[in-house]
């Protein structure tokens, strides 16, 4: 029994004078490890008669125990220590710039979007969603695109094959030509008034300087009782002076035909084409920078609302024609090449807050 108190005092000191985490652990493969001194103590109990291998066996049992939770606590006590000494020492200069070896640049895509986020939503306009595999009512009937209609073809479509599981147009799966499917989605969803933007991928066929098969559209909705050309006008008017930062920036809208909205518009907006640039603001010319009109009738009916109670306007443009035009990029196939030069060069600092004025 007396080597066993003995023992306990040994290595209560040699716990309690580890004052690192390294020599604690020393502490510890000495006292409770395989060749520790407590093993050893353990293996001399065969030797001893049985009452007094019952007194010692128990006594070594609580050693054990007693000498773990004395190394749990100094453990314990060790690592706030050390937390201490961190916190006390160690310290960040906030004001210091960030490091120049920081690459990463946002897509000119990303930032524009984030652009007409922040203009749309000053002026009402929440952001909505929808699928880029859609069906065919969703992207051509119920926006008023009657069976068979020529209007179809002009969007080169990519079909995807039948879905089995559902029926007629639903389910003719194809990947949606333009944002104008959200119009019918939100409608349904959400009912009237609304007033909504959507931003996202679209898919046509096609591939030259000014046409990739997927590009960004964002479109806008506004559904209310009293909604007209008027308002369609000086929203898209205070948009464009917004976006492209030119105070009076002179518009015009011709007419056009979109299945889905009547009267149709295309908006277009002024500059000058001198020395084989372009400046966008007043000029001498015209450049056409998105599509517009009053909801049709039919589509609002489409979507279960009465158009004799509420009807609206909508507008769609291509996100990468107008992030050329204010950037100055010239061939659109660069913003899907993923080469870290160009968005090196075309990219925008992370820490970049967009644009938030309206000009109204
Ligand atoms: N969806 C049309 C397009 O892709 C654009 C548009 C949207 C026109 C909304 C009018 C109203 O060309």
């Amino acid at each position: 029994m007396t080597d066993v108190n003995k023992l306990k005092t040994e290595l209560t000191e040699i716990v309690a004078a580890a004052n690192d985490l390294i020599t604690l652990e020393s502490a510890r493969v000495q006292a409770l490890g395989k060749k520790g001194k407590i093993t050893a103590l353990m293996k001399t109990l065969g030797g001893m008669d049985p009452e007094e291998r019952k007194t010692t066996g128990a006594a070594l049992n609580m050693l054990k125990d007693e000498i773990a939770e004395l190394i749990a606590t100094q453990e314990r006590a060790l690592k706030k220590q050390d937390l201490e000494q961190r916190l006390a020492t160690e310290t960040i200069d906030v004001s210091l710039p960030i490091r120049p070896e920081s690459k990463g640049k946002i897509h000119p895509i990303s930032h524009t979007m984030e652009e007409l986020t922040a203009i749309f939503s000053s002026m009402g306009f929440s952001v909505a969603e929808g699928p880029d595999i859609e069906d065919d009512w969703h992207n051509f009937t119920a926006l008023n695109f009657p069976p068979g209609h020529p209007a179809r073809e002009m969007h080169d479509t990519f079909y995807l094959p039948d879905d089995p599981e559902e029926q007629g147009e639903a389910a003719k799966k194809l990947l949606r030509t333009h944002t104008s499917t959200v119009q019918i989605r939100a409608m349904q969803d959400k009912g009237a008034p609304i007033k909504i933007i959507v931003m996202g991928r679209t898919y046509r066929s096609d591939y030259d300087i000014t046409h990739t098969p997927m590009f960004h559209q964002c479109e806008g909705l506004y559904i209310d009782k009293n909604v007209n050309m008027g308002h369609l006008k000086g929203c898209l008017m205070d948009f464009v002076r917004a976006y492209f930062e030119v105070d009076n920036l002179p518009v015009q809208f011709r007419p056009s035909f979109f299945p889905f909205t009547e009267p149709s518009a295309e908006m277009d907006i002024g500059c000058s084409r001198k020395d084989g640039g372009l400046k966008i603001g007043a000029g001498e010319d015209w450049l056409e920078i998105l599509g517009c009109g009053m909801v049709h009738p039919n589509v609002i009916k489409n979507c279960g609302l009465d158009p004799d109670e509420y009807q609206g306007f909508a507008f769609g443009m291509g996100i990468e024609r107008i992030a050329m035009l204010k950037y100055g990029i010239p061939d659109l196939r660069t913003f899907f090449e993923s080469d870290v030069r160009w968005l090196d060069h075309y990219g925008f600092d992370p820490l970049d807050r967009p644009n938030r004025a309206t000009g109204s």
